[in-house]
């Protein structure tokens, strides 16, 4: 995943200032781990390797502990978040199906991000409304009853925003520049 612009730099800062909550020990790597995350909204391949080398341990090391606990986000969150149930009345009714749906339609595997950050994907148990099955949450709206024909409606509505909001900005520039 590319840095945004200015990510690096914020990288470095938020590890620096963690180690001075935190001393450089093995011990201390998931607390570090943590609050990087907390810090961050994830975990960053270079924040891991500077975690790695401030410890002074191999960068497999802390790439294993953050892979093995899924509290650990590797993707930054995206502007969208799409969560497909895989609760069992959702599983039922084809929930599997509609997430390989969205692993296609955006190019990405359940728990990354796009490269441009705005899809994140993940599964996520039970989320309450099973007489809706199968449910996909996007941000906070529940979408009920999703058919893989659905999911292109349900990206392209996001997309189309995401086409006015671009619009709305560029005219206000070209307003300030006049
Ligand atoms: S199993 Fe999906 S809402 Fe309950």
């Amino acid at each position: 995943m590319e840095l945004l612009e200015g990510e690096e730099e914020l990288i470095h800062s938020e590890v620096d200032s963690i180690f001075q909550e935190f001393t450089p020990e093995r011990e201390n790597l998931i607390p570090v781990l943590q609050e990087t995350q907390k810090r961050l909204k994830y975990l960053p391949k270079l924040a891991m390797q500077k975690i790695a080398e401030k410890i002074g341990i191999p960068e497999v090391d802390v790439y294993s502990v953050a892979t093995f606990y899924n509290q650990f986000r590797l993707y930054p969150p995206g502007k969208n978040q799409i969560k497909v149930c895989m609760g069992t009345a959702c599983h039922m009714m084809g929930g599997h199906i509609i997430l390989e749906s969205f692993e296609r339609r955006l190019g990405i595997k359940e728990g990354e991000t796009t490269p441009d950050r705005e899809f994140s994907l993940e599964r996520v148990a039970c989320v309450g409304c099973c007489a809706l099955a199968p449910v996909v949450v996007v941000n906070d709206k529940v979408e009920p009853k999703v058919s893989p024909i659905r999911v292109d409606g349900i990206l392209l509505s996001y997309e189309i925003e995401k086409k006015l909001e671009e619009k709305e900005k560029d005219a206000e520039e070209e307003g300030k520049s006049q």
